[in-house]
């Protein structure tokens, strides 16, 4: 096994000692790659198993210091690309699945196969029955009265086009909050440039909470519809839904929400919340695969569909049926996509999703009370379990946001997210716009000890870099 060149006095100094086997001095390259793998056979980990103390040293290559990882007896070497470590990026997309979600896939693609909605023939009765019962294990969490009301789209970006675009008439205004997403902020773009749309965006608080006041003021004759997150995907604050469309419908305006990062962890009531438009994702806490997502859409609401095409049935039409849901959905469904999301929700009904607003809220104050233990930090949003959701998003003091996401991944093995979180609009709000953050995403599945080694790896990072 031919090492690279030591290339720091130091981690030298304890590679003679015995006290490191190995300096890496860049990450990045393929061989360095290999080596790392080799040092991660069964037979090394063994050995390292029972060596004390073992350091590992890793070079990043882009602010040329040099990082120590001390692995204590007993404890799994992390290394890139080499061990599925903690996984705190569930605000992207979830991961891991219920097992159900992944049976659920792989069952129709082996077992099934046949296209939803367009065979006579058993499998494609079969396939069609997977996407019903999706959608109808979703009418049960969002307590949606009727099931062809929620129709399927790839994603949330999807679902909230449609609905943007399928109801806003030139010179109709929409209220919506300075924490959307762009998911959200783009397509009113390009409808005010468009089509003359009116926006009136409501400016939060730092913490991206919102006040109703303000909401009261915005909300007036001209406008044709208020659209929110129910959660923001920076900060995790949440959005007075309820209240916001009692004030909506006070006006007779049409009330919409985003619940990217709300639907499945979060309980959701379309009728006790009075919800006009719910557009969801699949992928994130409602477990199902990527690509997949939807809108529910109230009874008095018939948006013009985004795309034409085929819906299996009423071909005879040159438009596109009015019926629902095969209006909005033209083409083949991703019904292996659809049959894990069944699978999920199924799951989350099976759980409750109280009990995992419950589990979440746990380890949101845990995850709190962690990291506000690290020196040089500062978490933006409510830091209030009550106010927020699993997302927490953070920098630490000098060093940028990128450099830390790097640092945990590549030396401690956890993955969060950095940048702008598609969501400028919500960085320039609490104060970030220039810097970016570091955002971590709790999900069902981390672990109390997962967030201790979040705030652990900080710690050392912060002392790290102060050295
Ligand atoms: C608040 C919010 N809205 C919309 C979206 C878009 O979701 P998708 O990328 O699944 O369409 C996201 C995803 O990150 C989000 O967090």
């Amino acid at each position: 096994m031919g090492q690279p060149a030591p290339a720091f006095p130091a981690a030298l100094d304890l590679l003679e000692k015995g006290k490191a086997i190995a300096v890496f001095e860049n990450l990045d390259t393929e061989e360095q790659q290999e080596l790392l793998q080799s040092l991660c056979s069964e037979e090394i980990l063994h050995i390292l198993e029972n060596m004390s103390p073992f350091v590992g040293f890793c070079h990043s290559n882009r602010n040329d210091k040099v990082y120590l990882k001390e692995v204590k007896p007993g404890q799994r070497l992390v290394l890139p690309g080499i061990d599925v470590a903690i996984y705190l990026d569930n605000a992207a997309t979830s991961f891991p699945k219920p097992e159900s979600v992944y049976r659920a896939v792989d069952h129709y693609l082996r077992e099934v196969g046949a296209s939803a909605g367009r065979g006579a023939y058993r499998r494609g009765l079969q396939a069609d029955r997977l996407v019903y019962a999706a959608r109808t294990a979703l009418a049960r969490l969002f307590n949606v009265p009727d099931a062809s009301r929620i129709v399927f789209t790839a994603n949330a970006t999807e679902a909230i086009n449609l609905a943007l675009k399928g109801l806003l008439a030139p010179g109709d205004e929409v209220v919506t909050s300075s924490m959307e997403h762009n998911a959200v902020w783009r397509p009113l773009k390009r409808l005010e440039r468009e089509r003359g749309v009116r926006i009136r965006s409501i400016k939060c608080a730092r913490d991206g909470s919102l006040d109703l006041k303000q909401v009261e003021e915005a909300v007036g004759k001209g406008t044709k519809m208020v659209v929110t997150t129910h959660a923001s995907n920076l900060t995790g604050t949440l959005m007075p839904v309820a209240e916001i469309a009692q004030i909506a419908h006070r006006h007779g305006v049409i009330m919409m929400v985003d619940a990217a990062q709300t639907a499945g962890a979060y309980p959701i009531d379309i009728q006790a919340l009075d919800i006009d438009l719910l557009a969801f994702t699949g992928h994130k806490a409602l477990f199902g695969p990527p690509g997949t997502g939807g809108l529910y859409i109230a009874p008095h609401l018939l948006p013009e569909p985004l795309k034409e095409g085929g819906t299996g049935a009423e071909s005879l039409l040159e438009e596109q049926p009015p019926t629902l849901p095969e209006r909005y959905e033209a083409g083949t469904p991703n019904t292996a996509g659809l049959a894990g999301l069944g699978a999920g929700v199924e799951f989350i009904l099976q759980e409750g999703v109280e009990k995992i607003q419950r589990r979440e809220k746990e380890l949101l104050r845990s995850a709190l009370e962690e990291l506000a233990a690290v020196p040089h930090i500062t978490i933006y949003g409510p830091r209030d379990p009550e106010k927020q959701m699993g997302v927490i998003s953070f920098n630490l003091e000098q060093i940028p946001a990128d450099e830390v996401a790097y640092l945990l991944d590549s030396v401690y093995g956890i993955m969060v997210r950095t940048g702008m979180h598609c969501a400028p609009q919500a960085h320039s709000t609490v104060g970030t716009l220039e810097t970016g953050a570091v955002r971590m995403g709790l999900g069902y599945f981390n672990t109390e000890n997962d967030l201790a080694s979040l705030a652990n790896a900080l710690k050392e990072i912060s002392r790290e870099m102060a050295r």
